[in-house]
Order: structure tokens, then C-alpha cells, then sequence
């Protein structure tokens, strides 16, 4: 059954070409597939390419509906693999999110998202930035994207402390992309829990697959007509337990505390 309140999943990356953009498609496929209804939000601003990778020609812009040049309806563009995307402009000034207008006109249009949609994924823009943490802090879960190579596993660690120093109640989960190593979950939360007192929640693996790389070159994602490549089979579990680790919270807390803004920030 549709839940009548949309969760709003941030995708964010220490380091750039992690594979953010790469799993929210693939993740918005999967709920699709499921039949939920999704919208997949470019909110990567400046260098926005989710419509690069499922080759659409975008209807509207992001940027549009906040300067109020177009509704949010008619921006909306229909994927051909299903959900539908919110795209953004290329070559923008991220100063656009800057300035508590614009901060309460995108809050005002992500609230009304929430009738609509059941999970909204928003792509953002690579590193720690105030616009990516802004993003994260309208959203309930905040999917960090690594790759095992040391490099982003140090700008990760480094995300989620600027993270944690700025706001200790996001909840955070860790994807890690183009690996399948099993020990890197318990190096990197050993690493946060010694060095910082607290750790993120781990999501899961996604292995290196090249069929990933095939699909971004033909714009075509992955899907059932590929039900064997790794990377998809691996997105497929991820995407489900994220939605079951995302109900069992909401429905132990709202057991607990039915009105609590705590219950957004643990789905
Ligand atoms: N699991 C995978 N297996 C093989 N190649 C992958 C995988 N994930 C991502 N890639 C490759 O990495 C590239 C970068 O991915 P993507 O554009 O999603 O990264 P990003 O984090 O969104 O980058 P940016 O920070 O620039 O927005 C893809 O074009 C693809 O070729
Ligand atoms: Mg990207």
C-alpha cells in the first residue's frame, strides 16, 4: 500500500564519480518495478547529467520551478524505464540554493511532493557543501556513496564527520560501489567508531560490473532484460533492504512517538 507521505532519499559522495547519479537511477528503477511511485530529483546543480544517463530530453528544469518559470508538473519528464525525473541545468551557479528565499521556495516544492510520490531520490552535487547538506537535512536517509580505493574511503570519512559535527541526527547509511570486499564495512565502521564515538549505518555492496559502464555508454540502465549483471542483482537486494531496515524503524518508532519529527529522520 502507498504510504501517503513520500521518504526522500540524498545521495552524497566524500569524492566525485563514485557512482551516486549511477545508483539513483538504478535504485528509482527498482522501485518502480515494485510499484511504487518515484521521482528521481536532480538536484545536482550546475552539472546535473541523471537525463544524460537515461537519455531523455528533460521537459523543465529544477531551477525553473524554484524561479517560479514553470510548474513542477510540467517539469516532470517520465522515464522510459518509469519513474519520473526532476531534471536540473548544466552550467548553473549553485549560489541558487544560497539565501533563505530560495531555501524556503525549495522546501515549499518539496513538500508538495509528498502526495504524489512514495520515495523521492535526490542526486546531489559531489562533496561537502553546504547545498549537499542542505539537501540531506530535508531528506529522511542520507545514502553516502564510496568506492573501496583509499582516496574516497578518506573523503567519505571525511563527509560523514563534517556531517556529523554539523548535524549528529542524519541518518546516515554507506553504500559501497565497485567493491564486493566483505571486511570493508567493519574497517570503515571501526575507523569512524574509534576516531569518532559514533558510526554510520552500512548499506551494502555493489560489485564492479561492467555492464554498469556498458549501460552509461549506451544510456540504456540496467533492468530485467539484464537480470544477471552483478551491479543490478546487487541494487535490487540493496534497494529492498533499505526499504525494510526504513520500515522496521518507522514502525518501532511510531510505536512509540506517532507525531515525532525523529520518526522522519530514522526512514
Ligand atoms: N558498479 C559499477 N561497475 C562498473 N562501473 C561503474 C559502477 N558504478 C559506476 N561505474 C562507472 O563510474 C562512472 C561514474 O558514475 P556516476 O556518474 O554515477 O558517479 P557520480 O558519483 O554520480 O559522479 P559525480 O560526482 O561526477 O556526480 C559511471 O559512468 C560508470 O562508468
Ligand atoms: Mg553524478
Amino acid at each position: 500500500m502507498p504510504s501517503k507521505r513520500a521518504l526522500f532519499w540524498a545521495f552524497v559522495s566524500g569524492k566525485g564519480g563514485v557512482g551516486k547519479s549511477m545508483l539513483a537511477l538504478h535504485m528509482a528503477c527498482v522501485l518502480h518495478l515494485e510499484g511504487r511511485r518515484v521521482l528521481l530529483l536532480d538536484a545536482d546543480l550546475g552539472l546535473a547529467n541523471l537525463h544524460v544517463l537515461a537519455n531523455v530530453d528533460p521537459k523543465g528544469r529544477l531551477e525553473r520551478v524554484l524561479g517560479r518559470a514553470e510548474s513542477l508538473e510540467q517539469a516532470i519528464t517520465t522515464l522510459p524505464c518509469g519513474p519520473h525525473l526532476l531534471a536540473a541545468d548544466n552550467g548553473q551557479s549553485l549560489c541558487l540554493l544560497s539565501g533563505s528565499d530560495a531555501a524556503e521556495e525549495l522546501a515549499a516544492t518539496l513538500g508538495r511532493l509528498h502526495a504524489t510520490y512514495d520515495y523521492v531520490l535526490v542526486d546531489t552535487p559531489r562533496g561537502i557543501s553546504d547545498a549537499a547538506l542542505r539537501f540531506c537535512r530535508a531528506c529522511d536517509r542520507t545514502l553516502l556513496v564510496t568506492t573501496a580505493e583509499p582516496t574516497a574511503l578518506t573523503n567519505t570519512y571525511a563527509w560523514y564527520k563534517f556531517a556529523m559535527l554539523e548535524d549528529r541526527t542524519l541518518a546516515v547509511s554507506v553504500i559501497a560501489n565497485e567493491t564486493d570486499d566483505p571486511q570493508l564495512a567493519q574497517r570503515f565502521v571501526a575507523l569512524c567508531e574509534r576516531s569518532l564515538g559514533l558510526a554510520p549505518a552500512w548499506a551494502g555492496e555493489v560489485p564492479r560490473d561492467p555492464q554498469v559502464a556498458h549501460s552509461v555508454a549506451h544510456q540504456k540502465p540496467l533492468s530485467e532484460a539484464t537480470p544477471l549483471a552483478p551491479a543490478w542483482v546487487a541494487i535490487k537486494k540493496l534497494t529492498r533492504d533499505l526499504q525494510r531496515s526504513g520500515k522496521a524503524a518507522r514502525d518501532r518508532e511510531q510505536s512509540i512517538m506517532p507525531s515525532s519529527r525523529s520518526t522522519d529522520r530514522a526512514r
